[in-house]
């Protein structure tokens, strides 16, 4: 008896323990995607000043990557030499597979959105940000990102990742899984396709093994099952806040073989900002000691940064929005705020735009999620607490900056409806609402 309690106990440490491990590796991985900051790299403005980015006018689909990775000399991913299954073109058009990738940048309610397609059953073959991965080794390796390689990078894994073709990713896990097997793959729990049969292998040693899988006991990742279990899958959707620019997606986007749908996430840059400044405090220092202050050096690095990234997700949505011929029926711009109001009628939305079943798990898991509810005339209705829960940043961002976020991202806010606030007031003000009603166009 005594024994069995002993038992149950150490499962719960070491479920505790694992707990505690996740999140350390999610808050080290936002930390990573912040992480493109002028001491890392001085020599490219890239991100903090747009105007002067280099265009990517590199427009070769399968790029060897070893050439701009001398280190790396063992990667060989060109077509005709890559083992790994992949399905034929006819396949694709005739099997009905769809690829969509879940573009945002931190903090804009992406994980539960992501969770929109993740719950969508047996057909879903979703992962969680792969490219945290690419973007820690790049960064090791150069000791700071250069956004020309990364981005190629970026692009590159992701159409193997839709083609089921873990190789190149593997090139980039570090510690280098053995055998094709890894017990680190970043937030494997947070796919629901890698933590069921038969991907989720059994457990084999006793109760200090490490469960990769959050209610599951599954051993490391195989990750030739998960390819398998990827090509058996009739969707697959990717979520990742690391693509800085539309335009480096370009030949994802006009492989024939995807037929890739993008939707690009945006919040309220002053909501982001204040997410940020409560998840990732440390790093926020200078911000909360500014609005202590009263006093906000606009010219600092961490305020130009600030602007460039609202540019650079104001640029993607201004190219997606404008419907080049390359994304043509390809791009939709959500806004986080409007998948808060309107959760259920959103994601119809979204999954009509992607041709995706919206399966009626995957409406549970939205009804209970959001506490919404579905009317029997089949009209979705709005749902104040998840819209609640959204505003709340109203209330812990201080006005000084709100203000500043509104004159660095003045654009950006108005092309996604974003009202500016003139006084402490109106920010506080919960009558006043912050959301133009807009209506962006899905290609
Ligand atoms: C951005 O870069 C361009 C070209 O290098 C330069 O002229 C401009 O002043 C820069 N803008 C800012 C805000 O740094
Ligand atoms: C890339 O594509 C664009 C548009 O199709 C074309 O104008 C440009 O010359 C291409 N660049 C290269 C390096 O092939
Ligand atoms: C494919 O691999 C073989 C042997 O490893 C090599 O000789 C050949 O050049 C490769 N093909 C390409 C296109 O790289
Ligand atoms: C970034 O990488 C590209 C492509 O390899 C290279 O041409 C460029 O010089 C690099 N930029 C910096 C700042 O290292
Ligand atoms: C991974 O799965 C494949 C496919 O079932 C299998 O052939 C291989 O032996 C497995 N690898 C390991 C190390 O178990
Ligand atoms: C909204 O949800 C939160 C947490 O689920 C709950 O604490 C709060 O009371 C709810 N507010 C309203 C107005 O229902
Ligand atoms: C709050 O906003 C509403 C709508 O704009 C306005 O009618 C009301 O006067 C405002 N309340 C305060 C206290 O400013």
């Amino acid at each position: 008896m005594r024994n069995k309690y002993a038992i149950i106990i150490i499962c719960i440490v070491a479920l505790v323990i694992i707990e505690k491990e996740n999140n350390i590796i999610s808050r080290v991985s936002e930390k990573l995607s912040l992480r493109q900051t002028p001491q890392a790299t001085p020599e490219l403005p890239l991100v903090y000043n747009v105007t002067s980015a280099p265009v990517v006018d590199d427009n070769r689909s399968f790029t060897v990557l070893s050439q701009d990775f001398p280190t790396f000399p063992q990667i060989n991913i060109d077509e005709e030499n890559d083992t790994q299954p992949r399905p034929q073109p006819h396949e694709a058009v005739q099997g009905g597979h769809k690829h969509v990738l879940l573009l945002a940048t931190t903090r804009t309610g992406s994980s539960f959105v992501g969770e929109f397609f993740n719950q969508q059953g047996s057909g879903m073959f979703y992962l969680f940000e792969p490219l945290w991965h690419v973007e820690r080794m790049l960064t090791l390796e150069t000791g700071g990102i250069n956004a020309t390689v990364s981005s190629r990078a970026y692009r590159d894994v992701l159409q193997r990742l839709f083609l089921c073709d873990f190789n190149l990713l593997e090139h980039f896990i570090s510690p280098p899984p053995q055998d094709h097997v890894t017990p680190s793959l970043f937030r494997r729990e947070s796919s629901a396709a890698l933590c069921e049969e038969p991907v989720c292998t059994p457990v084999v040693k006793d109760v200090f093994e490490r469960y990769h899988c959050k209610n599951q006991r599954c051993g490391p990742l195989n990750l030739t099952l998960a390819s398998e279990a990827c090509l058996r899958k009739e969707h697959r959707v990717i979520k990742t806040v690391r693509v800085r620019q539309l335009e480096t997606l370009r030949p994802l986007a006009e492989d024939p073989r995807l037929n890739v749908k993008l939707i690009h996430l945006v919040r309220d840059p002053r909501a982001i900002l204040a997410s940020r400044m409560v998840a990732f405090a440390s790093k926020y220092q200078n911000w909360k000691s500014w609005a202590e202050n009263g006093e906000v050096p606009i010219e600092d690095e961490e305020v130009k940064h600030l602007q460039g990234n609202c540019n650079q997700i104001r640029l993607s949505a201004e190219l997606g929005l404008s419907q080049p011929h390359w994304l043509a029926n390809r791009y939709m711009l959500v806004r986080f705020e409007d998948i808060a109001r309107y959760p259920m009628q959103k994601a119809a939305e979204m999954y009509r735009f992607t041709g995706i079943p919206f399966t009626s798990q995957a409406k549970e898991w939205i009804l209970k999620n959001t506490h919404t509810s579905e009317s029997a005339s089949g009209v979705y209705s709005t749902q104040k607490n998840s819209s609640e829960q959204v505003e709340k940043w109203r209330f812990s961002i201080p006005f000084k900056l709100a203000q500043v976020v509104q004159e660095v991202c003045g654009p950006t806010m108005k092309l996604f409806g974003y009202r500016f606030v003139d006084d402490e007031g109106t920010l506080v003000n919960k009558s006043f609402s912050l959301l133009e009603e807009k209506e962006f166009h899905v290609s």
